[in-house]
């Protein structure tokens, strides 16, 4: 007989999505007239096609693909060097960071890179994440057997829970206690909150002191529309001796359908065996990538390196503007209605209270039926998260000025 993996069965429900998926069909099914004039403000994908810069590079690669001449068959499995050294160049050097070509790993998601990178930390690590959270960070460790079980309020014991409210703008400041291993996300999923230069850099100073190591997904760092706020952690005075950076061309090129995305493992990143001896964690994820990966696909790649070309970088910029756009339409919106709200301003999310004390599920179950919207309960994304909801900015215009006005028309 075959054991299964124990922690799987500690999981509560599904993931959020699905489970929002579920709720719209019955939904759907049961009120067919509604179902035509629904509009999907819940998943955070993206909705315009892909900038002509990269079909034109889809295209080439495709047909360099079909010619025995230029046939590509397995590629390096931490990405080209041609798309590192775009990354590392344009993303990072451009910028006065110090990235070095080989600490780029290139991957098919930040939602992988996110749960994969726990392959090359131990289990006894004490994890913090912030409350709300996006799930995959939670969920993850609780399928490599890094917490007890979930209460009743689904918070799993042997995680520290960072509480994100109103009053700390939800950027929760590091805890009083040690932790390992932190997760951040800046520009904020759910929130929309972005961290300052100040804020993180407390928590740059607090890894340090604890040798601590912080996990900063900066998947939707284009978004940020304040010159003063940090787009990497690696902006941060010491940031290469405490953190991994997880990047993604999901939300910026459009590619949640085309899958890249890639890791920042500095070669001064140092974690601890059992017996105290510190070592480089770059070989290890080189080590972990070259074993169960195998690379990201010619054409995607090619596809991911017309994103930094002169005119893939403008078109980028006209995608960020247009969603961007949605994002103070919908402000507006709930703005009218009199809603408290924040985020919306360099994030593609509005992270909204719920009107007359609703739990987020009735908010979501009352906006569903009423407006015909589909939103994102913020119960979903932990404890700290109930009585707020998540609008996604990720939609044609036409559909963001008709989920700003049935919005503005509910009655409470
Ligand atoms: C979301 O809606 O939170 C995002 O789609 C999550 C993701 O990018 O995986």
């Amino acid at each position: 007989m075959a054991y299964l993996n124990d922690s799987y069965l500690k999981l509560k429900a599904g993931y959020l999505f699905p489970e929002i998926g579920r709720r719209v069909k019955a939904f759907c099914d049961a009120h067919p007239d509604a179902a035509k004039r629904l509009i999907r403000c819940g998943i955070g994908d993206v909705t315009e096609p892909l900038p002509p810069a990269v079909i034109a590079a889809l295209h080439r690669a495709v047909d360099e693909m079909g010619a025995r001449a230029t046939f590509k068959g397995y590629g390096p499995e931490q990405g080209y060097e041609w798309l590192r050294a775009a990354i590392a160049q344009n993303d990072f050097r451009a910028r006065g960071l110090e990235v070095a070509d080989d600490e780029i790993f290139v991957s098919d998601g930040s939602k992988c890179d996110c749960g994969n990178i726990l392959d090359i930390f131990g289990g006894q690590n004490r994890i913090a994440v912030t409350d709300p959270v996006y799930p995959v960070y939670v969920d993850t460790n609780v399928m490599d057997g890094h917490t007890g079980p979930a209460d009743a309020a689904g918070a799993y014991a042997g995680l520290v829970y960072l509480p994100g409210n109103a009053a700390n703008g939800f950027v929760p400041e590091p805890p009083m206690e040690a932790v390992d291993l932190i997760y951040l996300c800046s520009p904020n999923n759910p929130t929309g909150a972005v961290m300052t230069r100040a804020q993180l850099t407390r928590w740059v100073r607090y890894a340090l002191e604890y040798r601590a190591i912080i996990l900063f997904d900066a998947a939707y760092e284009a978004y940020i529309t304040d010159p003063a706020l940090p787009h990497s952690i690696f902006e941060i005075p010491g940031a290469r001796d405490c953190a991994i950076e997880f990047r993604s061309f999901s939300k910026n090129g459009g590619f949640t359908g085309m899958r890249c995305a890639f890791t920042v493992v500095p070669k001064t990143l140092l974690a601890q065996t059992e017996s105290g001896e510190r070592h480089p964690l770059h070989p290890l994820w080189s080590r972990r990538m070259t074993t169960k990966f195998n690379g990201v696909s010619y054409p995607v790649q090619r596809a991911a390196e017309a994103l930094y070309s002169a005119t893939g970088r403008t078109q980028v910029r006209a995608l960020i503007e247009h969603y961007l756009g949605n994002a103070q339409v919908l402000l507006a919106g709930v703005g009218a209605a009199g809603w408290r709200v924040f985020g919306g301003v360099s994030a593609p999310y509005i992270w909204v209270q719920t009107p007359a004390g609703l739990t987020s599920w009735e908010a979501f179950d009352k906006i569903l039926r009423e407006a015909n919207v589909v939103i994102t309960p913020g119960s979903g994304f932990g404890r700290a998260g109930e009585g707020w909801f998540r609008i996604s900015c990720f939609n044609s215009r036409a559909n963001a000025e008709e989920v700003a006005q049935r919005l503005r028309a509910m009655k409470w």
